[in-house]
């Protein structure tokens, strides 16, 4: 395929060289002449392990050049990337600047392209950004709508600087985001030389999918420093203690516990969360992730009263009463917590949990559901119907 790249740093380099090598016909465009000098002469821009190597045979066999005139890159290509850096601006919002010009650079020219030319967002943009910035300055640039000769797609870089070579060949995925179902079909093309899962989603999702990948690699670093520090402190060897969690592929290091729905609770993990803080605090070591993790549930907690009160509505049924289904533990279950402050709220509540019948709790858990909720007898309501 003919492929024009825009921004040769780090992501657009590693792209078009792999991209060369696998048979396709790159132009790289950069504003930077220096790229553009270093990348004719044969050599990487960027300091990535083989990539020098490819850059030079892909050049001298006439597989890739790069200039700095978006016109000739675009003539005949069947696809453009967009490949150019998205800083923070000062306030640390999303600086879409480079992404808009270079979309407008394409929308210009699009008359030059192939038709059914696909304009590929690479750079990392938050969801929306392609439907409702990139897309409109094409449509307005070029004077043509999307899906009538072009369309627009988004497809996350997942590489590692110092390693990309290697993770553009075993990417843990290849994510394409559709404006509509079949328009990536030219970014699989691509892609023809990669073995990896192909997942085709809507725009919104591929953006979001790179920024909770990042998000999360931050969380799980600040997480292990956070407990590290803490059991440092308590004489257990952090780096064994990791060893031995990152082995349990089961519960820790698995897709259990990452569906977006309602709070944690139980008898264990706020307990437990609250002693662990509690130690951080008394040995003075400032945790602040493991300290924002209560507040947090707690916001989801109340973002159910909120939504139910929105309704205006007074009648609720609530199916379930237990921390999780299956078990009659209502200890710190958060769900008794929605339901108490529903009552506060003064909704008249009718509750079903199938596991929970007030005749065979006992002990502490009776307790704490009495506690919580004294008149919780007439609350129960056994037929669902
Ligand atoms: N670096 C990484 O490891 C990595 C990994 C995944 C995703 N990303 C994302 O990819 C995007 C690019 O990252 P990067 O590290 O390659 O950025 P970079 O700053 O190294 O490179 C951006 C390039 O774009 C060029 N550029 C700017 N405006 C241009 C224009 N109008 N026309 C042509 N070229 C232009 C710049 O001169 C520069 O060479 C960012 O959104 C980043 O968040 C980066």
């Amino acid at each position: 395929m003919k492929i024009a790249v825009f921004g040769l740093g780090y992501v657009g380099t590693v792209t078009a060289a792999a991209l060369a090598r696998d048979g396709h016909t790159i132009v790289g465009v950069d504003v930077a002449k220096a790229k553009i000098d270093t990348i004719m002469a044969g050599r990487s821009p960027v300091l990535e392990p083989g990539v020098d190597e490819i850059i030079a045979a892909a050049v001298s066999d006439g597989r890739l050049r790069a200039t700095d005139d978006p016109a000739s890159a675009l003539a005949d290509a069947e696809l453009s990337l967009i490949c150019v850096g998205t800083p923070s601006l000062r306030n640390g919002s999303l600086d879409l600047g480079y992404v808009k010009q270079v979309a407008g650079q394409i929308g210009s020219k699009m008359s030059v392209a192939a038709k059914g030319h696909c304009v590929v967002v690479r750079s990392t943009v938050l969801p929306g950004s392609a439907r409702n910035e990139v897309l409109p300055e094409i449509e307005r640039s070029s004077g043509v709508r999307a899906g009538d000769g072009w369309d627009i797609c988004v497809n996350p870089e997942f590489l590692r600087e110092g390693v990309s070579l290697v993770d553009y060949d075993n990417p843990p995925r290849i994510l394409i985001g559709e404006r509509e179902p079949g328009a990536g079909q030219p970014v699989v093309e691509m892609y023809g030389a990669v073995d990896a899962p192909t997942f085709s989603v809507p725009l919104e999702v591929a953006e979001a999918v790179k920024y909770t990948d990042n998000a999360f690699h931050a969380l799980k670093v600040t997480f292990a420093n956070e407990v590290g520090r803490v059991w440092a402190a308590r004489g257990a060897d952090p780096k064994q203690v990791m060893e031995i969690f990152a082995q349990d592929t089961k519960l820790n290091i698995s897709n259990l516990y990452l569906r977006p729905g309602f709070a944690f609770g139980g008898s264990c993990l706020p307990k437990d969360l609250r002693a662990l803080t509690f130690a951080a605090h008394n040995a003075t070591i400032p945790v602040p992730m493991l300290d924002g993790m209560l507040p947090s549930n707690e916001v989801t907690v109340q973002r159910a009263v909120d939504a139910v009160l929105a309704t205006g509505k007074r009648r609720v049924a609530l199916l379930g009463l237990a921390f999780k289904s299956g078990t009659d533990d209502m200890r710190e279950s958060p769900l008794l917590e929605l339901a108490k402050r529903l009552i506060g709220e003064g909704m008249e509540l009718s509750i079903h949990d199938t596991a929970v019948t007030i005749a065979r709790i006992h002990g502490s858990n009776r307790a704490f559901l009495e506690g919580t909720l004294p008149h919780i007898n007439r609350l129960l309501c056994e037929d669902l119907d």
